[in-house]
């Protein structure tokens, strides 16, 4: 099943795997038009991290507007574009960059079939908002006749033994035997701490988010592509179901990673946390974990002094 590929570097229809190592904008002048199935990415939020630089919202948008129009060109009548976004931040107030980045495919004549809701658990902990838990995949697609597979992506009923009780079926199963699905709220763990496809990338893709759309929008053999690559996740998706990958990333250090996690991807060597696999329950924890003194009922008193003297007393205790 697994079968090592060649990473290319210049863009080539023939190719199964290909990181272009610039700017993206050059790639995307490279590929030809009504090539690509999907188009997934994970565009920079314009946070000031290590590889961006912090621009004014109305250039941010017209930059993100350049790339989105070439992506439109290169994507299939049939084709998808998922662009994966949270919040711009600043001084404290948040702005959705969906909401801003919405007219812009609307305007080149996409359609939104869903805003998916990623739901995630890790992150900041924020003491004068409500802590950031979720981002959106805002999935636009280029005509009406779009691929989408909805079986590969079936997940479990919640009740897979329920039946008719009356009516001409009663007794038969009343679910879909294959799964129920997924909605568009995905609870998906982030790719933060000790999860097994940490790498040194701030914000990777935890790759069953993107091995979901690659499934659900492409058939074997088709291209996608992520003009913002980073650590290589939306390649290491398509090459584990079969596709073709291509995508752009500006820093070395990350288009080492890249190039490491797509060979090992390719050789079925590297860790992936596998597709529907349950979101760890605390309750599965030791009891160690769950428990303080301070929460245990004869110690009300206790309680009480700390709801008193509020977070900083918790702290130190
Ligand atoms: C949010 S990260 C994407 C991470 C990726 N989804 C992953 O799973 O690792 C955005 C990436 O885009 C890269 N980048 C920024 N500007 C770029 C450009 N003009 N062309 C190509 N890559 C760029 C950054 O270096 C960064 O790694």
């Amino acid at each position: 099943m697994f079968e090592s590929v060649t990473i290319a570097s210049k863009f080539g229809l023939n190719e199964r795997a290909v990181i272009y190592p610039r700017d993206c904008r050059e790639l995307l002048h490279r590929i030809p038009a009504e090539s690509m199935k999907l188009v997934v990415t994970s565009p920079p939020y314009n946070l000031g991290k290590e590889y961006e630089q912090r621009l004014h919202l109305t250039e941010y948008v017209a930059q993100q507007q350049e790339v989105i129009r070439e992506c439109v060109r290169v994507l299939k009548p049939n084709g998808s574009i998922c662009w994966q976004v949270g919040n711009y931040v600043e001084a404290g107030a948040i702005i959705p960059l969906d909401a801003l980045l919405y007219p812009v495919f609307a305007e080149f004549g996409l359609r939104m079939r869903n805003r998916i809701v990623w739901h995630f658990e890790h992150g900041l902990h924020c003491s004068r908002r409500l802590s950031g838990r979720y981002e959106v995949v805002l999935w636009f697609t280029k005509g009406d006749d779009y691929v989408f597979n909805l079986d590969p992506i079936r997940i479990p009923q919640k009740y897979p033994g329920k039946k008719y009780f009356k009516g001409p079926k009663a007794g038969q199963y009343s679910c879909n035997p294959l799964g129920k699905s997924p909605g568009d709220v995905w609870v998906i763990p982030n790719v933060k701490s000790n999860h097994v496809e940490k790498t040194g990338h701030p914000c990777q893709f935890p790759v069953e988010l993107i091995e979901r759309l690659v499934l659900a929008l492409t058939c074997p053999g088709d291209w996608v592509l992520d003009p913002f690559l980073g650590t290589g996740t939306s390649i290491v998706a398509a090459l584990r179901h079969n596709r073709r990958g291509v995508g752009a990333e500006v820093v070395d250090r990350y288009l080492k990673i890249a190039r490491e996690r797509i060979q090992q991807a390719s050789e079925g060597t590297l860790p992936v946390r596998p597709m529907n696999r349950p979101v760890f329950d605390p309750k599965d924890a030791g009891r160690a974990l769950l428990t303080a003194p301070w929460l245990e009922p004869e110690n009300g008193h206790q309680q009480a002094v700390l709801l008193e003297k509020g977070p900083k007393y918790r702290a130190r205790k």
